[in-house]
């Protein structure tokens, strides 16, 4: 079916300037860039955001990292687009990440992991009216 995915390129990878090869990776995969835009997260919206995770023991760190520098958050459109994304970020972890996918190519460790994808419809739906009203995603 046809799904909408958010996705962030993380200080890391905007700092590596790669935002135009993982770009191009999205594209060549089929899925749309519906709604874009630069943003530094201010410690309120990264905590807001990854607040399924509060209880972690990675909690703090994560949100440190995701307000070192700005990020690149995304709309992704296509058939499958939540399964398709994760495919091609690759696992987590870098170490465990399969070679081609963009945690493998781009990241360099746990934390300084590249990219997010949402990790199901639903999150989905969430994630993209977290940062997107419902006006700035281009349907095309
Ligand atoms: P992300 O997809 O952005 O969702 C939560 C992030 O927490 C994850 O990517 C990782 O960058 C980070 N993280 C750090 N440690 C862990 C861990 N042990 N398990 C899962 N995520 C972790």
């Amino acid at each position: 079916a046809l799904e909408r995915t958010l996705s962030i390129i993380k200080p890391d990878a905007v700092a590596k300037n790669v935002i135009g090869e993982i770009y191009t990776r999205f594209e060549k995969a089929g899925l749309k860039v519906v709604a874009s835009k630069m943003k530094q997260l201010s410690k309120q919206e990264a905590e807001g955001f990854y607040a399924v995770h509060r209880e972690r023991p990675f909690f703090n760190a994560l949100v440190e990292f995701m307000i070192s520098g700005p990020v690149m958050i995304q709309v992704l459109e296509g058939e499958g687009a939540v399964l398709k994304n994760r495919d091609l970020m690759g696992a987590t972890n870098p170490k465990d990440a399969a070679p081609g996918t963009i945690r493998a190519d781009f990241a360099d460790s746990i934390d300084a992991n590249a990219v997010h994808g949402s990790d199901s419809l639903e999150n989905a739906a969430i994630e993209v009216a977290y940062f997107f009203p419902a006006t700035d995603v281009y349907a095309r």
